[in-house]
């Protein structure tokens, strides 16, 4: 199948490159030219684990390529996926200027039969938005009247993928789910997606585009839950891990995103959040339900500021060391990344910061300010510091020398935003250790 992909990102790029990986003809389109430049070098504009073997593979066997142009990618290709972003405006809304803006390009440039799929995140009603502009952009030789004389479809296929485990969960997905109005756009994306032989899921297209924000919401109210049922741990002490486990071990509840920490972050949990609780208004329905379960993710950063100040007494010119600046691990990404919202309260109180992050320090260089110091090592983020915060789970955190920390420490506190350490080994080595919701034991 000839597929073009417009919007070369963290979901663009990964889609592009699997669905080269599983025999398509891909062209990757951004209009952002060093990224194309970086893609055409054989670089990655993004760190995802995986991706660049399997992006250079597939350039080699020319079923990949890059392009700035939306006339040429449309041109060659009879499947265009728009993975542009669909950033929150000041309300709460999706922008959907990007993705109107790539709609109408692609009309202007539709020659014979295509297939135009949404997989950026979009609200219901998007698709008929997109249907409406490209029938409205279309040369003019293609229309007679209010008739149409080229036939084109619209389907909605939201992506699931999470950072930093994207290819794996592209080329192993839960479901594939498919909106569409037509038999022939049906056959089309069945067609693409049957190597990863995964259970497809058929619907219409408002129905397609609700799956994906009530499950990015249904995720976020997981991890408010916990959250809020930590709090309620520390109170009277209980330990949220425990709590986690046995709740978990109920099959219609599950294990995953029931870990307590400073709250879900990223480019997608928030803004998805604030467009669904929009789309619930516009309709006529206020989703209150998912307003808390916001309140609560906000709360959760400013407790554990609170919670810091407790303890250090005042945070005034104290030395802060903070190990993850990612708004999760194995990702550069820092959008709405927990560590730097706690950073930054932490900075308006006069804290000094000292931090460390395996792949996010350029990305987080431009956003901080001037008198954070970035060092090159864990280790060396513990200098002097009077207390540290570890807010992203690196793996790489769970191997460090505590013995070093501790000497090169000023105070020896550490405050787990991820319950990721070892609290009672860290207790043994002189630690004061403070995890999320674990009681008054740790
Ligand atoms: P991103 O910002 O990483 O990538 C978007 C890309 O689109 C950028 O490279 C940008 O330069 C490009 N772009 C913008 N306007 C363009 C235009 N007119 N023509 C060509 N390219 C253009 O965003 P992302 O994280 O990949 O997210 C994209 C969409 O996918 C969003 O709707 C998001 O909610 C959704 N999504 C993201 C994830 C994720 O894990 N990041 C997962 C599922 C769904
Ligand atoms: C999330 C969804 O998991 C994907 O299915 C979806 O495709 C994607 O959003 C999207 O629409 O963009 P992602 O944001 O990449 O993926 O990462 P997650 O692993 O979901 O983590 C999101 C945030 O929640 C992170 O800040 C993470 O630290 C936090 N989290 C996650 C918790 O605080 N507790 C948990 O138990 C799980």
């Amino acid at each position: 199948m000839r597929i073009a992909i417009i919007g070369s990102g963290y979901v663009g790029l990964v889609s592009g490159v699997c669905l080269a990986e599983i025999g398509h003809h891909v062209v990757c389109v951004d209009n952002n030219p060093d990224k194309i430049r970086t893609l055409k070098k054989g670089k990655l504009p993004i760190y995802e684990p995986g991706l660049l073997e399997l992006m250079k593979a597939n350039v080699a066997k020319k079923r990949l390529s890059f392009t700035g142009s939306i006339g040429e990618a449309t041109e060659k290709s009879q499947v265009i996926f728009l993975a542009v972003p669909t950033p929150p405006k000041a309300n709460g809304d999706a922008d959907l200027t990007y993705i109107e803006n790539v709609a109408r390009q692609i009309a202007q440039h539709m020659d014979s039969y295509k297939l135009i799929v949404e997989k950026s995140t979009v609200p219901a009603e998007t698709g008929k938005k997109i249907r409406r502009t490209i029938h409205l952009n279309l040369p003019k030789k293609y229309k007679s009247g209010n008739k149409i004389l080229l036939d084109f479809d619209v389907a909605s296929n939201p992506e699931f993928l999470k950072e930093g485990s994207a290819v794996h969960d592209f080329m192993n997905p839960d479901r594939v789910v498919i909106g569409v109005e037509s038999k022939k756009a049906e056959q089309l994306l069945k067609e693409i997606y049957k190597p990863l032989k995964a259970k497809v899921l058929v619907t219409n297209i408002a129905s397609a585009e609700m799956i994906k924000h009530a499950s990015n919401s249904f995720l976020a109210a997981k991890i408010s839950f916990i959250n809020a049922v930590a709090q309620i741990c520390d109170r009277v002490g209980a330990d949220v891990l425990k709590v986690a486990e046995g709740m978990g071990l109920d099959k219609r509840i599950g294990r995953q995103f029931l870990d307590a920490g400073v709250g879900y972050g990223g480019s997608c949990f928030p803004k998805d959040v604030d467009a669904f609780i929009r789309v619930g208004e516009k309709s006529g329905y206020e989703f209150a339900l998912l307003r808390e379960v916001r309140r609560i993710n906000e709360a959760q950063r400013h407790w554990f500021v609170r919670h810091i100040e407790e303890k250090l007494w005042n945070i005034k010119d104290k030395m802060i060391g903070v190990w993850g600046l990612a708004f999760k691990p194995n990702t550069d990404d820092i959008r709405s990344a927990a560590a730097l919202e706690i950073i930054q309260l932490l900075q308006a109180e006069g804290a000094r910061i000292r931090a460390y992050d395996p792949k996010a320090m350029d990305n987080a260089r431009k956003v901080l300010s001037r008198n954070t110091v970035f060092c090159d090592s864990p280790y060396a983020v513990a200098e002097g510091c009077d207390c540290l915060l570890l807010l992203t789970e690196w793996p790489e955190f769970a191997d460090i020398d505590f013995v070093q920390i501790r000497d090169a420490m000023s105070q020896t506190v550490i405050f787990d935003g991820r319950n990721f350490l070892d609290g009672t080994a860290l207790r043994d080595l002189g630690f004061e250790y403070f995890g999320v919701g674990r009681g008054k034991s740790l």
